[in-house]
């Protein structure tokens, strides 16, 4: 007997399309499942202004497969030179969604990002005031905070700060990683936390046991076991708070292969499979739909994808390895176990 699951179509708060023949090549893989995704604005030079968006968007449809009826709904890079003006417009018109936060040098592209939080200040306000969303990239850049204690120390030492400075604003903690990050999310109504796919699938021991594997390493790192655990609970909770963001960052083989190797993990091409797999594991498939379709838009005001994807249950399901961007090879998550559920 085979076992159908029926969903809203989901939706990525938290997407890298990147621009060019990466973008032409992995565009369809998001196209093909999901409806809408929250494009993260750090291409090389970032999406800073209302034009850039407008710009970044145009190519974005020009790269689209032929039918397909994926929307990208666009972000402003924050930087201490962003115009409240510029984004309040871009927000009104209905072409930018949120704006991100990036304190400067903390993952890809950051370097342009805020050293000063003062001044930013017109712009959060302005948030605040027309309640767009403010996406946060939640680690502390200071070199003497160990890396797998980054986002705990920004929650307390940044993230609750700036939250108290600002009322009213609306905050998605993207890509949580630890136990105080879901703690942190689920204390107050103003806070949402987007969830990557790896992040409910691997712990540190996997980038590190056996020999460096550079396809387990992204930013926020990997943690321990029980904070994957603690992801995994706060996922397969149904809580509103909590939303699939997949954080699928791209990066050819040769930049992650490589003795300084860049951050990301490549997994929008079997992002549905693994999430059900995982909720099934826990004995969750009756809400991944929360996690995956309704509570993100509930959170953005958005109101739910019209149409449904079916997932049915079978023999193992195989996906390609690697995606060919014409200028590289990009490999595609492996979730380290067999997957049997697919998108019909
Ligand atoms: C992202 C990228 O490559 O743009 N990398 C990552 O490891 N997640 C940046 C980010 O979201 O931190
Ligand atoms: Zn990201």
């Amino acid at each position: 007997m085979t076992q159908t699951l029926t969903l809203r179509r989901p939706d990525d708060w938290h997407l890298h399309l990147r621009d060019g023949a990466m973008l032409k090549a992995v565009l369809p893989e998001t196209a093909r499942h999901f409806g809408r995704a929250i494009i993260m604005p750090n291409l090389v030079p970032p999406v800073v202004t209302s034009a850039d968006a407008v710009a970044y968007r145009e190519r974005i449809m020009a790269a689209l497969p032929e039918g397909a009826t994926f929307q990208p709904l666009m972000t402003l890079y924050l930087t201490e030179h962003t115009q409240a003006a510029d984004v309040r417009a871009a927000a009104e018109s209905g072409l930018i969604r949120a704006v991100k936060l990036y304190p400067a040098g903390a993952t890809t592209n950051s370097h342009g990002g805020v050293r000063d939080l003062e001044k930013v200040r017109p712009v959060l306000e302005m948030m605040a005031e027309i309640g767009l969303p403010l996406c946060i990239h939640g680690e502390v850049t200071t070199p003497e905070v160990d890396i797998f204690d980054r986002e705990a120390v920004f929650i307390d030492t940044v993230l609750d700060p700036l939250r108290r400075a600002t009322p009213g604003l609306r905050v998605v903690m993207e890509h949580i990683t630890t136990a105080q990050g879901v703690a942190y999310a689920r204390s107050a109504s103003d806070l949402a936390a987007t969830i990557t796919t790896h992040h409910l699938v691997i712990n540190r021991n996997h980038i590190l046991v056996g020999g460096i594997k550079p396809h387990y390493y992204c930013l926020p790192v990997a943690k321990r076991e029980e904070h994957r655990l603690a992801l995994r609970e706060a996922a397969t909770s149904g809580e509103a708070t909590f939303f699939l963001g997949t954080d699928s960052a791209p990066h050819m083989d040769a930049l992650k292969e490589h003795a300084c190797g860049c951050a990301g993990c490549f997994t929008a091409t079997n992002t549905m499979s693994i999430l059900a797999e995982v909720f099934e594991q826990d004995g969750a498939l009756d809400r991944l739909e929360a996690f995956t379709s309704l509570n993100g838009p509930a959170f953005y005001r958005l109101p739910v994808n019209e149409d449904t994807i079916a997932l049915t249950k079978g023999e193992a399901v195989s996906y390609p390895s690697k995606i060919d961007t014409g200028e590289g090879m990009v490999t595609v998550f492996d979730p380290g176990f067999p997957l049997h559920w697919r998108v019909a």
